[in-house]
C-alpha cells in the first residue's frame, strides 16, 4: 500500500479509508485496553496518533516500540477523539523497521542544546531540530524566490580561490603538498609544485567574483558556503557558514539600503507565511516573543543611522551611567555586538542600518566618501544578532582601489583580474552579504549559531 506522509494524513478527513504511515516513534503509552503511539516522519512538526488494541499484537513486538524506533503502520484513518488533531490511525498491521535500544541519546525529553550538540547526527530527529531545518529549507527557497522575482541571476562563485576577498587573512589553506615534507628548515614552500601551482585557500566571500558577474549581467546573487579561519568561539560565529551576496551595477547607497531592508523583510514574511506550525512550536518552546518579534520586524521601518551618530549615542549613554563590557573609546572604534545590540534593542527598539563607517575598520573595496575618512558601508544590525548584513558601495576608481590595496600592505598583483573590472568599463555598483545562519538565528529564536546549521564547524570541532 502506498505510504501517506504524516502531514497529509493529518489533513485528510476521508475517515474510514485504509492508510499506511511510516515514521519514528516519539512516544508510546500503553495500558491494558489501548496503546497510543505518537509517530513523526519529518513532514511536519505534528505527530500522528496511532491507536491499537494490545491484545491484537504480539507482546514482544509492542515492547520494541520505544522512543526512536522506526515503524510501519497500516490501518484505518479515523476521526480523532482527542483534542488537537483531526485524525488518527486505528492500527491493524504493525512492522518494526528498526528497534531503538535504551541507550538512544535522544530518548529523554528536555535535554540541553549543548548536550544535543554532541550528538548532532541524532539531534536532527528531535522536534526542535526538525522545526529548525524545515525552516532553513524554506528560507533558502525564499532567498531564491526573492532574487528570481527581482531580476537577479544566481551566480556560482568558486570555493577555492587564490585571493582574500576581505583582506583579513582569515583563510583556510587548500593544498595537496605533503606538509610533513615541505618548507622545512625555513625553506620557502614550493607552491609551484602544489595542485594549482600557487597558494590557494577556501573562499571567505564570493563578492569579488560576484562583482565580475554584476558588471556583466547587471544584477547577480551568490548563495553558497564560505569559510573563515577566525578563532571566534561565540554563539554567532562559524568557521563554515552560508552567505548570500547580491551585487548590483549602478546601485547607490540609498538603493542598497532599500534592497537590504526589502530583502530581509521578505524572508521574515516568508517564514511567517510558510512555516506557521514550526514557528508556533518554537515560539512556545524556545522564545515566547518570537512571533511578535518577527511580526514587528516586517512592519517597522529600519532606522538609518551614520556610524558617527551611533558613536555619539553610545558616548552619551555611557556618560549617563550605562555600563558596557567593552569600552566605548569614541570615533574610530569597531563596534562590538554588545554595542550594536544596545542601539537596536534598547535605544531604537528596531533594526538599524548603520552607514559611513571609518574606512580603516572596514574592507579595502568600499567606496570612500568625499571626506576621505569615512566610506559608504551599510551594515544591518538586528535584535538578538547584532550584524546580520555587511554591505557597501564599491570603489569604482581603478587608481583609488590600487592605492588602497597598497596602503593596506596587500599585493595589487593578486587582484589583477578584480582590478580589470575597474580598468575596462568600470561602473558604480554596490552589494551586500547576509549571513544565512544569522538570519536563521533571528527567524527561529535559537540562541546559538551551532544549532541552526546541521553540522557546525567551529574551532576544534569538525565532527561528521
Ligand atoms: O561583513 P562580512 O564580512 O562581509 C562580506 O563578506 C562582504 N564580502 C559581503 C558583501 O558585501 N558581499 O560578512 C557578511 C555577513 C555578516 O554580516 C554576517 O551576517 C555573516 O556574513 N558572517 C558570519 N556568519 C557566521 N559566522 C561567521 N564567522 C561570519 N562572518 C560573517
Ligand atoms: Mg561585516
Amino acid at each position: 500500500m502506498k505510504r501517506t506522509k504524516v502531514v497529509d494524513a493529518l489533513a485528510c478527513t476521508d475517515f474510514g479509508k485504509d492508510i499506511n504511515v511510516k515514521g519514528w516513534v516519539r512516544s508510546h503509552r500503553s495500558s491494558k485496553a489501548v496503546d497510543f503511539i505518537a509517530l513523526n516522519d519529518g513532514s511536519t512538526i505534528k505527530n500522528i496518533q496511532v491507536v491499537l488494541n494490545p491484545s491484537d499484537f504480539d507482546e514482544e513486538l509492542l515492547k520494541g516500540i520505544t522512543t526512536g524506533a522506526c515503524i510501519n503502520v497500516t490501518g484505518t484513518l479515523v476521526e480523532s477523539q482527542g483534542a488537537g488533531q483531526a485524525s488518527e490511525v486505528q492500527c491493524r498491521e504493525l512492522e518494526v523497521y528498526g528497534l531503538c535500544p535504551g541507550d538512544y541519546p535522544m530518548q529523554k525529553k528536555g535535554q540541553s542544546f549543548e548536550y544535543m550538540r554532541k550528538y548532532a547526527h541524532l539531534r536532527l530527529r528531535t522536534n526542535t531540530f526538525g522545526a529548525v531545518f524545515r525552516i532553513r529549507h524554506n528560507m533558502a527557497i525564499a532567498v531564491h524566490q526573492y532574487f528570481h522575482d527581482h531580476g537577479f541571476y544566481y551566480f556560482h562563485t568558486p570555493l577555492i580561490t587564490a585571493s582574500d576577498a576581505e583582506g583579513a587573512g582569515e583563510m583556510f589553506q587548500v593544498t595537496t603538498l605533503d606538509l610533513t615534507r615541505t618548507g622545512r628548515d625555513g625553506a620557502p614552500v614550493p607552491y609551484e609544485r602544489d595542485f594549482f601551482g600557487k597558494k590557494t585557500s577556501l573562499t571567505v566571500s564570493g563578492q569579488l567574483e560576484g562583482e565580475l558577474g554584476a558588471t556583466s549581467l547587471g544584477a547577480i546573487y551568490t548563495f553558497g558556503p564560505t569559510f573563515r579561519a577566525e578563532n571566534s568561539n561565540t554563539p554567532r560565529h562559524l568557521a563554515e557558514f552560508w552567505m548570500i551576496e547580491p551585487e548590483v551595477a549602478f546601485m547607490d547607497k540609498d538603493e542598497l539600503m532599500d534592497l537590504e531592508e526589502d530583502f530581509i523583510k521578505y524572508c521574515v514574511r516568508w517564514a511567517l507565511d510558510n512555516c506557521k506550525d514550526d514557528l508556533e512550536f518554537l515560539d512556545k518552546m524556545i522564545d515566547k516573543t518570537l512571533l511578535q518579534t518577527l511580526e514587528s520586524v516586517v512592519k517597522e521601518d529600519f532606522v538609518r543611522l551614520t556610524y558617527g551618530e551611533g558613536i555619539r549615542i553610545l558616548e552619551q549613554v555611557v556618560k549617563e551611567g550605562h555600563k558596557f563590557e567593552f569600552p566605548v573609546t569614541g570615533w574610530g572604534m569597531d563596534l562590538s555586538s554588545e554595542h550594536e545590540r544596545f542601539l537596536v534593542e534598547e535605544y531604537f527598539k528596531r533594526p538599524v542600518i548603520m552607514t559611513d563607517y571609518p574606512s580603516e575598520i572596514k574592507a579595502f573595496y568600499m567606496k570612500k566618501n568625499a571626506d576621505g575618512k569615512t566610506m559608504q558601508g551599510t551594515d544591518v544590525l538586528f535584535p538578538r544578532i547584532g550584524e546580520i548584513i555587511g554591505g557597501s558601495v564599491r570603489e569604482e576608481s581603478h587608481d583609488k582601489l590600487v592605492d588602497e590595496i597598497k596602503a593596506r600592505g596587500m599585493e595589487p598583483e593578486s587582484y589583477g583580474w578584480y582590478l580589470d573590472t575597474r580598468k575596462y568599463g568600470s561602473c558604480p555598483h554596490a552589494g551586500f552579504g547576509l549571513g544565512f545562519e544569522r538570519l536563521m538565528l533571528f527567524v527561529t529564536g535559537m540562541q546559538n549559531i551551532r544549532d541552526v546549521i546541521p553540522f557546525p564547524r567551529t574551532p576544534k570541532n569538525a565532527e561528521y
